[in-house]
């Protein structure tokens, strides 16, 4: 079974997008396809990026990106829920891309991306040029929220709609084809 890693993209206090990463991860888990592993760029902390050589080499320096670079490189795919900040993606995601190079490789990513009346559809098309650069694959297939605030519960709890759930759906079939298929490249 392949391990799919979803990564948050928002860190700041009281930030929404962490009900949608929970909700994303039941929702994979439930597909009983992947292994399914929630990583919180809130958690994971990562200080702004501070090591001193090219991550290509791997020649890391700090226990952070040991740890982080363990926990990427046993991934086999990711799914990426994505904020959309001044209609681009928010900082902590690209921080967390760019501590390593080998170990995103020939890896799919699906993005579920939530905002306003965009849906997180800029940030969305601004990250696909970077996870390119690092050879991974951005599922063109997506799951796109527009104003996610309204799926979002008294307690908190994200709880999509048909549509969303659809499309939900079409990406984790696409990211497991996608896995299958990436996997033999990674030799
Ligand atoms: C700094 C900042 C910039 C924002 N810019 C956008 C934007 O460009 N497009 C958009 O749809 N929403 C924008 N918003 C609204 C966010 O979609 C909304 O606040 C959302 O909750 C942010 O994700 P988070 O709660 O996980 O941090 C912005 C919010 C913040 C805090």
């Amino acid at each position: 079974m392949h391990t799919i890693k979803i990564i948050t993209s928002t860190t700041r206090k009281g930030r929404k997008g962490i009900a949608i990463a929970n909700w994303m991860f039941e929702f994979a888990r439930r597909a009983n396809i992947f292994n399914v592993e929630l990583l919180d760029l809130a958690e994971i902390n990562l200080p702004l990026m501070d090591e001193p050589n090219h991550p290509r080499l791997q020649q890391y320096v700090h226990e952070h990106t040991k740890k982080w670079s363990a926990q990427i490189q046993s991934a086999d795919g990711f799914i990426i829920v994505l904020g959309e900040y001044n209609f681009g993606f928010p900082a902590p995601v690209k921080n967390a891309l760019d501590y390593l190079f080998n170990e995103w490789k020939y890896k799919p990513a699906g993005i579920v991306s939530y905002g306003g009346i965009s849906g997180g559809l800029r940030a969305t098309q601004m990250l696909k040029q970077v996870l390119t650069t690092l050879n991974m694959m951005p599922l063109p297939g997506q799951v796109s929220i527009p104003f996610f605030t309204k799926y979002i519960n008294d307690e908190e709890l994200f709880v999509p709609d048909e549509a969303i759930i659809k499309s939900a759906e079409a990406m984790i079939k696409e990211l497991n084809r996608w896995t299958d298929a990436l996997k033999t490249m990674r030799v």
